[in-house]
């Protein structure tokens, strides 16, 4: 009985597969792993039922322990790298008679070789781009089994400034096809405005219609049947809510083999839609639009994609301007890792950094210095973020030993364009970088290379700027800039030439691609806290600086930097002043593995450079920049107020929409502050005695908030705070668990750091844990983690059964906490 039924159910899944012209299956699931090398395993019938069965994405080494040993060294993350192997064996669906199959990587870190039924398919050294290849010729119809084999080569090392992660660490699909398919297309909405009877460019003070054309710039058509096809293409463009704004059909002639590249261009303004909704980080519209290729009359493939209908410019002596309007970038450089869940991409955990960002102001991310994973992107365009897309971070100068550099001659071309093939139909990418912090500023080299990666990207996308992230500011000295092929020029840090950018490289366009370069660890307060210092004091000292804090923490005011940066008020504030910088990128959003500075040495494994810490949790710094960022009431006021009496404490506050803060101290008055120009916080250096700090924000004498901290007592409870109770059962959905050790009347304690393990029962994992702290060794799969000034997170994977889950974090001295979610369909 159940055999007929599965019968029935594959009979089904056959006869959709018909139907449907395109079938993308999810390739992720159900993957033999082997950590080790065994060049055996390319052949078909290679025995590997020892092997670990596992879902993709995944990354080897964030499974692994922290070793002071890992050739990666501390600014690699500590993590172990080495060679991993990967097969799956799949039986193709009964419909894909006459059909192409092929498969796409959107990231394999790195070094991958990848057989099908034990033929070479080819390798990928760049970790970062996304590949495929066609599998047709090589399959087995079914009910054949076929295998894919995958050799990953991460044991050269160094070969990062960060931690890359190991592995299948982004989404594969398998893409099914018809012989007649679409293939690359490059959309250009642009905007219109109807003046005096005629059709101009958009200018947003004008009151004429505004029109949003659909401009096709390219659009590809595979022919691999023997002839020459005539094809109809309609396009179909809908609102959010689906309803149908505009159809279009045009016919082609599509030679046999290839196909052709077909411009659908239309500059008349007559195919697209009328007073669109503009794409923003504010109110991120996309439209969808429906490509479908008919052969005979019949269907034989189809596509969908998402519009955002936005204008971007940016000037050089005002910055940005995003459909008209001036709009100063609030953004960040984030690294591709996820924290505790590694370079694994995973979704939900994206979604969660960029609502931390945005809840912040944040409206714009420089993904450095590699292209993120395709569905971050995705994100982007959905949440409103403007985006930096970046592809390399040397070219044939080397960083590190075993980098990039060793590829860059023979790869370069096919890598750069690769991320703009990808990434050119999101709205929310604006600009195309080459290069972070190149080596060839310095010499001729760096001319032609600009030139010649210039126009790569010019040829595949003309529309939107190039820029490079740049260190020299002196233009007779950066041969990059001295190329002039670049539209933008980004400059890393030294805000003090900020104001003589515009005499030493007249007309042109700047972007503060990366700024602050602070440090700090969540929770870490030290006296007196307005003294300035200088973590490392500067290179000679790089390598070996011994003068940090004895247990590898920076303070969490904002007063610790690296010689090459500043503190983040500072840095925002010479990019506030300078009209002609079009925004700031802070390094970074987050904080990410590797990378340590200021210490040199293991046991730190992480940086300090986040707003946000590796857990997630918001550093005080957070609340200066929301204060800056964004329109909402903020009032944070910090430390906590839980110190030993006679104690001097510096109290600072961050504020905005008010026009004073006062501080009382157990009800007494401890003084009105205000900021000045040149200070985006206030400060009180008061002595300590127990009870409840409060302070109030006012405008005009009115209250705008008000903002409490009491003297915590002794650890008493765990209590449990979960982002999400409930879960999709997919085998994929995250809820992050926020632990924190509180007293009797759930006031955090601050400097507690009790030893917590987290169980879980039902149809979830625990994926990871996190504490923040950037010199904690114990591996982030260990359900057992010490808290780090009083919190601790835990991350539980919904499995793919529906039902119900409890998390329970125990230890010893303390009332457990037990939290219920539950997964759904
Ligand atoms: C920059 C570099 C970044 C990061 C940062 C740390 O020079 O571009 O990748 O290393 O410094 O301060």
């Amino acid at each position: 009985m159940k055999k007929d039924l599965l019968y029935i159910f594959l009979l089904i899944l056959q006869t959709a597969h018909a139907q449907s012209p395109r079938t993308i299956i999810d390739f992720n699931n159900d993957w033999k792993f082997f950590l080790g090398n065994d060049s055996t395993a390319i052949a078909a019938d290679h025995n590997d039922t020892k092997w670990r069965t596992l879902n993709l994405p995944h990354d080897w080494s964030i499974e692994l322990n922290f070793s002071k040993d890992a050739p990666a060294t501390n600014q690699g993350g500590s993590l172990p790298g080495g060679i991993g192997w990967y097969r799956k064996v799949f039986v193709l669906p009964a419909s894909t008679k006459n059909k192409n199959v092929s498969i796409e990587f959107d990231g394999v870190y790195q070094n991958s070789e990848v057989w099908i039924n034990g033929h070479y398919l080819g390798k990928r050294p760049n970790g970062y781009v996304n590949f495929r290849y066609d599998l047709t010729k090589h399959l087995k119809p079914s009910p054949q089994k076929n295998v894919i084999a995958v050799k990953v080569d991460n044991s050269q090392q160094p070969n990062s400034r960060w931690y890359t992660g190991s592995g299948i660490y982004r989404d594969v699909k398998m893409i099914i096809t018809s012989q007649l398919s679409l293939g690359n297309f490059f959309i250009i909405p642009t905007l219109f405005r109807r003046n005096h009877g005629q059709w101009d460019v958009y200018n947003h003070k004008d009151t004429g219609a505004v029109f949003g054309n659909i401009n096709f710039s390219s659009l590809d058509i595979n022919n691999f049947t023997s002839k020459n096809e005539n094809v109809e293409v309609e396009f179909i463009l809908k609102n959010k809510s689906g309803i149908i704004l505009n159809k279009a059909k045009h016919q082609f002639k599509a030679d046999s083999v290839w196909g052709g590249r077909f411009g659908i261009d239309r500059t008349d303004g007559v195919w697209g839609v009328q007073n669109p909704v503009l794409w923003s980080p504010a109110n991120p519209y996309l439209y969808n639009l429906e490509i479908k290729l008919y052969s005979k009359g019949k269907v034989v493939d189809a596509i969908a994609t998402s519009i955002g209908i936005r204008k971007i410019e940016f000037q050089s002596s005002t910055g940005f301007y995003l459909n008209d309007l001036p709009v100063k970038l609030q953004g960040v450089c984030m690294h591709h890792d996820l924290g505790a869940l590694g370079a694994a991409f995973n979704k939900e955990a994206a979604k969660r950094q960029l609502k931390i960002l945005k809840e912040m102001g944040c409206n714009a991310i420089r993904f450095s210095h590699n292209p993120p994973a395709a569905a971050m992107l995705d994100l982007c365009d959905e949440m409103g973020f403007l985006v930096i897309d970046e592809a390399f971070d040397m070219w044939k100068k080397k960083k590190n030993k075993f980098d990039y550099y060793k590829d860059f001659t023979e790869w370069h071309k096919q890598d750069l364009e690769a991320m703009i093939y990808r990434d050119r139909n999101h709205p929310s990418v604006i600009v195309w970088s080459i290069g972070n912090e190149i080596r060839e500023q310095f010499d001729s080299t760096g001319t032609t290379i600009t030139k010649e990666l210039t126009a790569i990207v010019k040829r595949i996308d003309p529309t939107r700027p190039v820029i490079s992230a740049l260190t020299e500011t002196f233009a007779e000295k950066n041969f990059i800039t001295k190329a002039n092929a670049l539209d933008l020029l980004g400059f890393n840090y030294k805000d003090y030439d900020y104001a003589a950018l515009p005499n030493r490289f007249p007309g042109q366009k700047f972007i503060a691609t990366e700024t602050a370069s602070a440090l700090e660890t969540r929770g870490v307060y030290q006296f007196p806290s307005d003294s300035i210092r200088i973590w490392p004091p500067n290179y000679k000292v790089q390598d070996t600086f011994a003068s940090g804090n004895k247990d590898y923490t920076s303070a969490a005011y904002d007063n610790t930097y690296a010689y090459w940066g500043n503190t983040h008020e500072k840095s925002w504030l010479a990019v506030k002043r300078n009209d002609h910088i079009a925004g700031a990128f802070v390094w970074s959003g987050f904080d990410y593995i590797g990378e340590p500075m200021p210490y040199p040495k293991f046991p730190a494994r992480s940086s300090y450079f986040g707003i946000v810490d590796l857990a997630g949790f918001p550093k005080d710094i957070y609340y200066m920049y929301q204060s800056e960022w964004s329109n909402k009431n903020v009032l944070h006021v910090f430390p906590h107020w839980t110190w030993n009496k006679g104690d001097t404490v510096d109290v600072w506050a961050y504020y905005n929409n008010a026009d004073e803060v006062e501080l009382f101290l157990n009800n007494k008055s401890v003084g009105k502050k205000t900021k000045t120009d040149s200070s985006l916080h206030v400060m009180w250096r008061i002595a300590f005695e127990p009870g409840i700090l409060k302070a109030v924000s006012r405008k005009n004498g009115k209250i705008i908030l008000v903002k409490e901290i009491k003297t915590a007592g002794k650890p008493h409870h765990i209590e449990l705070i979960a982002d999400k109770k409930n879960l999709k059962a997919d085998g994929k959905d995250l809820s992050f668990i926020t632990a924190r050790v509180v007293d009797r009347d759930g006031n955090m304690v601050p400097d507690s750091d009790n030893l917590i393990e987290f169980s879980i029962s039902g149809p979830a994992a625990i994926a990871a844990t996190d504490n923040g702290y950037q010199a904690d060794t114990v591996s982030f799969v260990s359900n057992k983690r010490k808290a780090w000034k009083g919190m601790l997170l835990a991350i539980v994977k919904s499995g793919s059964k529906k039902g119900n889950i409890t998390l329970t974090a125990n230890s010893p001295n303390l009332i457990s906490g037990r939290i219920s979610l539950k997964t759904a369909d």
